[in-house]
């Protein structure tokens, strides 16, 4: 899996990481890479019927870290690690850091286990890169409340999103040489400009 390059996107819910994954895809593109995007839960047709009910049914709190990870076992083995190993650029919108912001701090399940998880799944395979769109948790919210119907977490409220932004920071400052934070309040075209670069310094 050494040969191309993996970026992943992460954020609470509302940050606005999702409409920026097209944009690097394409510039990236533009700069004559092959890029794969992709997302989680999801990402292969298991994962997507895993989605569905990690997205809409409720279960207990470790089912929900299971099935993630389950989820991102077959994502690893069908989708990504291919891909880098043709040597393509795979960005995915969400991994491991999620699990560990949404299931460690939002639902507070302990972090020795997510991590025994991680170690099973992706052992020392990280991102290269990882993109932290952080927005406060009102912006958030009121980016959500525009939007279609929504999901079991969108449902969530503010203070377990609250405990989900800290956790995504407190990972960013624990690995600060590969989650960068995005400060997703600024105008969409600096957020992209940023993102270029970050992205451009990986091609070295
Ligand atoms: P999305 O709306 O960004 O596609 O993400 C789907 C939801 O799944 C989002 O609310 C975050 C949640 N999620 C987790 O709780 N744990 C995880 O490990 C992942 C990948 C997503």
């Amino acid at each position: 899996m050494v040969k191309g390059k993996f970026i992943t996107f992460e954020g609470i819910d509302g940050a606005g990481k999702s409409t920026h994954v097209e944009t690097i895809a394409a510039y990236l593109r533009s700069c004559g890479k092959t890029v794969v995007t992709t997302r989680e839960p999801g990402g292969t047709s298991l994962g997507e019927r895993l989605r569905e009910l990690l997205l809409h049914e409720p279960m207990h709190l470790e089912t929900e870290a299971l099935l993630m990870f389950a989820s991102r076992r077959e994502h690893i083995a069908k989708l990504i690690a291919p891909a880098l190993e043709r040597g393509d650029w795979v960005i995915s919108d969400r991994f491991t850091d999620a699990t560990f912001a949404y299931q460690g701090g939002g639902r507070q399940l302990a972090i020795n286990k997510l991590e025994a998880l991680e170690q099973w799944v992706h052992a020392d395979f990280q991102p290269q890169l990882t993109l932290l769109f952080d927005v406060p948790l009102e912006v958030a919210r009121e980016r959500l409340d525009k939007t279609r119907s929504l999901d079991k977490f969108e449902r969530e409220q503010q203070d377990f999103f609250g405990r989900v932004r800290n956790a995504y920071l407190q990972r960013a400052a624990q690995f600060p040489h590969r989650i960068r934070v995005i400060d997703s309040t600024q105008p969409m075209h600096e957020v992209n400009q940023q993102l270029e670069q970050l992205v451009s310094a990986l091609d070295d």
